[in-house]
Order: C-alpha cells, then structure tokens, then sequence
C-alpha cells in the first residue's frame, strides 16, 4: 500500500510544554500552595506534593533523557519566582544555579529550550492580601527585576522566552471565576490585573531585549476556538463574539494595538504594550459554543458549552467546564485568525488530559493535521509544543486530569511511556504524520483522514 505523507519543515522544533509548579514539587513559598492546603480546592483532595520531583530529587535529568531519546528537539519549561526571589530582598543564587543546569541540561542533549517566566504561580511575599502585586501594580517593576536576574543567569543557553503563561487564563481563573488564588470574582479588579499583566509583560519584554538582541520573546495565551450555539440567531453570536474578544484575543490584540478593550465600556491605553511581542504563542485545547444567557451577568452574558458531537475528555463530559473537546479545526481556525499579527508562531501547548490514552492519540493526529494544512498554507508555523511530557499537577484538578505522554505515579515517581509517547517520536524524529502512523495508532481515523 502507498503510504501518504504530510511533511513538516525540517527546521521545526517538536517539544513538550511544563511548568514549573506542576513539575517540581514542594513550591512551598507560593500563594499556590498556600492555597492547596485549604480543603476542597483541590478534586480529589490529592495536593502537589512532590509533584514530578524535578527539584529536590532532580528527577527532571532522566525526564530529559527520555524526551531527547524520543528524538525531541525541544522542551519548554518554566523558572519559579518564589525560588529565584524567596523575599522581596533576597534572591537566591542556588536556585538560579539549579535552573541554569537545566537549561545546559537541554542543550547538552539537542534540546532547544523555550522558557517561562511566570506560570501562574507567585512568590508568597508577593501575594500578600492587600498587597497582591497584579492588583495594585507594583509587578511591572518587580517583573522586569525579575526578568533581568534569570535572563542573565540563563541567557548563555536560552533565548526563546515566553514572559507571562497565559495572561487571560491566569486573570479568569484567578480574578473572574475564583479558581486559583487569590479566588476573586471580580471583573472590574481582573480588567485592573489585566492592564497590570501587560505592563509587566512590556517591561519584560524590553530587559530581555536590551541583555539579548537576538532573543524572542512572547506572551503566550489561552486560545479558546469560541462559536455561537445557535449561528445567525444575533444574541449567540454576540456572546460568541464578546467571549472571544474578552478571551482569546484580547491580550494579542491589546499588544497589537497598545489598549486593552473592556466589555461596554472605553479601552484602556497601555501604550508601552505596543509592539511587543516577536512570536505569537498559542495554547490551543478546545473548541467551544456560547448561547446568550441573560442571568449570566458574572461571565458576560454568556452560557458555555462544549461544540456539539466533538469528542470530550473526563473532566468535559462529566460536564466541568474545566475539561476540553477535541475540536481541531479551532487549531486552523485560531492559526488563520492570528495571521492578522504577521508574526511567526509558535504551537507553545496543546494537548487533552486523557490516562486511557486513546482520545489522546486521535487528539494529537487530529491536531496535527490541521497544523500540517496550516503550515502548506504558508502560515509561519515555526514549532508544536505538547502539553504535556509527563503526567504533572494539574491545578485545581489536581492529579484526575493525565496530560502526560508518559504515565506519572506520584506516590512511587515511576514513568510509563503510553503509546502517545511512541507516536510522538516517530513525529518528531521524521517531522512527518504519515498514513501508516495512523493505520499504526489510531486505525479508527484511517477511513476519514485517508480515505484512497
Ligand atoms: C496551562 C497548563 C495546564 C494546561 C492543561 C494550560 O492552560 O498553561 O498549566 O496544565 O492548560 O489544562
């Protein structure tokens, strides 16, 4: 049998996507922790702990190991505050030193490294009530000091950076839906944080370039594919249309335009914003529907689901709208829209929490098929992220959402490679999705992705 091939750029980087908290365990001076300890905001009661123990035990060597031995080209990882700046007057040489042979580590091993500067999580001094950082503004400059002990400690390895994960993830979940600490639901403040994201984005931005000319530097966001329930009928797609401006698009637009919009009311100028950001990250898990919901002031007006007939993950389908539907024409969909920035792009997550892992082989040659029509669309796609290499602490799901190619059990730290692992090495190693892959990992698409 002829077997089809579908061809990515030889130069394209194929990583996975972590984050510190998630990996390290014991991020005890953290206002995550801090917060983890109050019973019920974690599902299943289960807290970080030693998460992935990639700090104390240094487990994140033989992790490496393994995603250069699966032909990996690259891994983007994430540097905590809290070590790097244990009180707002001291920092601590150690923890750079720690961080500076994980990145040495990647390259030792022909990894390219992308690294995060801030990934939800805050040093506790900086989180105190009262005095959070994001709320009362204080973060631009504590930021940029920040930014410039680690680009310096680091620099020498790295120069693929991403400022601030998720900028719109991290203001809903934290300010708007009362997820994650601080557990606010208050949309004035998180439009206030909001501004103050950027600014410290901004600041961060020109440090990185003033040590390292050549660095890239973005600001990746949490790019929900968002449709009216009801398409034509006016209501759904205003509230489609206001859920993706006041989501998906607003911090690529605010650095666009240089001011950040807000529902019915003036944007706000941010002006030092503008202009900065040389790469576009996308963090792409799910497609979504709203219908217009007048009793839902609290989230714009707006009722969420998830696109009819599209596969679920667990959380999804038992009905938490923190789980993910397998939607891949959202990734094409997100990756035409983001043309309008004329910036090349980088895939930086994507990926479905799934231990069976047989919606998470379907869900990554799905996925990648849009990304391989994208990139033949002459998209400046320059590299795909998965989320995750190992099964991590996932946030308020704690340890009932596996995004891992690997299996993690957290109570004896062995890793167990799922066929996903398998798959995705041969991706990376050929930089091709072929039709005998799929025939191979997921023979029930074979019929629809290459009918001849
Ligand atoms: C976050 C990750 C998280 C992933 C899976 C993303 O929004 O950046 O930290 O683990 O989603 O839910």
């Amino acid at each position: 049998m002829p077997e089809a091939t579908h061809t990515f750029p030889a130069s394209f980087l194929w990583g996975t996507a972590t984050a510190g908290y998630q990996m390290e365990g014991q991020g005890t001076n953290t206002d995550f922790w801090q917060w983890e300890q109050t019973p019920g905001h974690i599902l299943g009661g289960r807290l970080s702990g030693d998460a992935c123990d990639w700090w104390n035990g240094r487990r994140w060597q033989e992790d490496f190991d393994r995603a250069a031995a699966d032909g990996h080209n690259a891994l983007r990882l994430s540097v905590e505050w809290a070590r790097v700046q244990p009180e707002r007057d001291r920092w601590d040489e150690h923890a750079l030193d720690h961080y500076r042979q994980m990145v040495q580590g990647l390259r030792q091993r022909g990894l390219t490294p992308m690294v995060t500067l801030h990934h939800f999580v805050n040093p506790l001094w900086a989180a105190a009530p009262g005095h959070h950082i994001w709320e009362t503004g204080e973060a631009a400059a504590l930021f940029e000091q920040y930014t410039r002990k680690v680009v310096a400690a680091l620099g020498d390895y790295v120069d693929l950076w991403c400022t601030i994960n998720e900028p719109n993830a991290y203001m809903v979940q934290s300010w708007v839906l009362g997820a994650m600490p601080p557990s606010k639901k208050d949309i004035g403040l998180a439009l206030k944080v909001a501004a103050n994201l950027l600014r410290a984005h901004a600041a961060a931005y020109r440090a990185i370039h003033e040590l390292q000319p050549q660095a890239m530097v973005g600001l990746p966001v949490h790019f929900d594919w968002i449709m009216p329930a009801r398409p034509g009928f006016a209501l759904d797609e205003w509230a489609a249309r206001t859920q993706f401006n006041m989501f998906s698009s607003l911090f690529g637009d605010a650095l666009a335009t240089g001011r950040l919009r807000r529902p019915l009311m003036p944007s706000v100028p941010v002006p030092e914003a503008r202009g900065t950001q040389d790469f576009v990250g996308i963090q792409y898990y799910t497609g979504i529907v709203a219908r217009f919901d007048v009793s839902n002031a609290g989230q714009l007006f707006a009722r969420r689901s998830f696109p009819p007939g599209a596969e679920l993950d667990v959380m999804a389908a038992a009905g938490n709208m923190a789980g993910y539907a397998s939607y891949p024409t959202g990734l094409f969909e997100t990756l035409s829209w983001v043309q309008r920035y004329k910036l090349p792009i980088f895939i930086t997550e994507n990926g479905i929490g799934d231990s069976e892992d047989g919606l998470r082989r379907r869900y990554l040659i799905r996925h990648l098929r849009e990304l391989w029509r994208a990139v033949n669309f002459n998209f400046d796609v320059r590299g795909y992220f998965h989320w995750s290499l190992l099964d991590n602490f996932e946030w308020d799901r704690g340890w009932a959402h596996r995004f891992g190619l690997y299996a993690l059990d957290p109570d004896t730290q062995v890793r167990t490679a799922r066929p996903s692992a398998q798959l995705y090495s041969e991706i990376a190693r050929s930089h091709t999705l072929s039709s005998d892959m799929v025939s191979r990992y997921a023979p029930e698409l074979k019929e629809q992705m290459f009918p001849g």
